[in-house]
């Protein structure tokens, strides 16, 4: 007897294993027609075929429709106070992202709207994020700090993450980014403040164990590859594994560094060069790549294809946050995917599964349909798996299992 099987699955595509693809296996996916999930507490314990699992507590009928793996979010910066709605005039007359932060906005007017936030006003609005999140797809999400740039609301940030992953269904990756921007009260003295990340930040998140990754924003005018490789090494004799915000804008190094010191991510990766492309080649570093962004800063996209060819496995994630990207939509990133990166929508959904997975170090556990991972699994309103490309700009999630429990009904 199942808990659960979800039947008459018109095409299930998922990718396979739990090591990141890449190269010519990018784009590579199982594909079964007339498919059955038979699931057991959280997890899938069978695939067959349609009408296989007869004996099940409950059944869901698929109505002959797309099934993949649930989607991985692994960038965003999930917790944050305010919104910055008042950049779009500004960016309309022509000031730059850098520009914006720079006077003292972007990035830093998150900062002050997250200090003077309450730890429940912070925790709901996030809350709220997920469930929307989960009703596009999305099971699992990775929630980045750094819009503290202080102990006190860095470990607010984390510690509302972790209620957070408690509390919700979604499943939640950690990443301390204490080194997102420079705060004001060390804008002269910039060397205090990575004092204070290296010997005070890092260690006490550690210690708290409120974060298994460390991020660091490596762009000009913020963090240069030096201070960067200086908090990474850090980061990593503390116990964490290593992620960079690179050549986003400017490629300063950033992209050739996280090659260099094995970061286990480097992300925008718009500007990358093709130096930096080798470095993760040759390092193991997955581009975790953000098109929502490229998309609403009007910036260039990233060389998905190019990374593709020197065989650098390719995630895609929203980089959910109030300022670069406030959509947290993932079938918009797959749309972009597509028509801007020119990956095939294998490639994508490899991307935005398995390959994501893997840049939060989950994919032991999630990330594709298979005997033993997490039934964390999407019914599409779709036939197949180029429908959702055609299809863009609506939501074409019909129905979420997350641990094997039905979490959304759309229609
Ligand atoms: O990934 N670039 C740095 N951090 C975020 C943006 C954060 C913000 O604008 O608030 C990013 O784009
Ligand atoms: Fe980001």
């Amino acid at each position: 007897m199942y808990d659960l099987v979800i039947d008459n699955i018109g095409v299930l595509v998922t990718a396979e294993g739990n090591k990141p693809l890449k190269g010519k296996d990018q784009g590579k996916v199982r594909t079964l027609e007339n498919a059955s999930i038979a699931i057991n507490g959280e997890k899938i314990v069978s695939i067959g075929n349609s009408g296989d699992f007869k004996e099940a507590k409950k059944t869901i009928d698929a109505e002959k429709k797309l099934v993949t793996a649930g989607l991985v979010d692994a960038h965003t910066h999930l917790v944050f106070g305010g919104y910055r709605e008042y950049e779009v005039p500004l960016k309309l007359a022509g000031a730059s992202y850098l520009d914006i932060l720079n006077a003292g906005g972007g990035i830093l007017s998150t900062v002050k709207s997250t200090r003077e936030a309450s730890k429940e006003s912070l925790y709901n609005k996030a809350y709220n994020f997920l469930d929307e999140m989960m009703k596009h797809g999305t099971t699992t999400v990775e929630a980045k700090s750094g819009y503290g740039l202080n102990l006190e609301t860095e470990i607010k940030q984390l510690e509302i993450a972790k209620e957070l992953n408690a509390k919700h269904p979604a499943d939640l990756a950690f990443t301390f980014m204490g080194a997102h921007a420079i705060p004001p009260e060390y804008k002269e003295n910039k060397e205090e403040f990575l004092r204070i990340i290296c010997e005070e930040m890092i260690p006490k998140v550690a210690e708290l164990k409120l974060a298994d990754f460390c991020d660091i924003f490596c762009e000009t005018g913020i963090f240069s590859p030096e201070e960067t490789e200086r908090i990474l090494t850090t980061a990593k004799e503390h116990g964490f594994r290593v992620k960079l915000h690179a050549d986003e804008i400017k490629p300063i190094g950033g992209s050739q560094l996280a090659g260099k010191i094995k970061a286990i991510s480097a992300e925008h990766l718009i500007e990358a060069p093709d130096e930096g492309i080798e470095s993760m080649a040759k390092g193991g570093t997955i581009a975790v790549l953000l098109p929502a962004t490229s998309f609403n800063l009007g910036k260039n996209f990233a060389r998905a294809k190019k990374m593709i060819e020197c065989e650098v496995p390719v995630a895609i994630a929203t980089d959910f946050n109030p300022g670069s990207c406030p959509s947290f939509n993932m079938q918009f990133a797959m749309t972009l995917g597509c028509s801007k990166y020119k990956m095939t929508p294998e490639e994508v959904i490899v991307a935005v599964t398995l390959n994501s997975a893997c840049a939060i170090e989950k994919s032991e556990i999630l990330g594709t349909l298979e005997t033993g991972k997490q039934a964390d699994i999407i019914i599409w309103d779709a036939p197949n798996l180029n429908y959702i490309f055609y299809r863009f700009g609506n939501n074409l999630v019909d129905r979420v299992i997350k641990k094997g429990k039905l979490v959304v009904e759309n229609k």
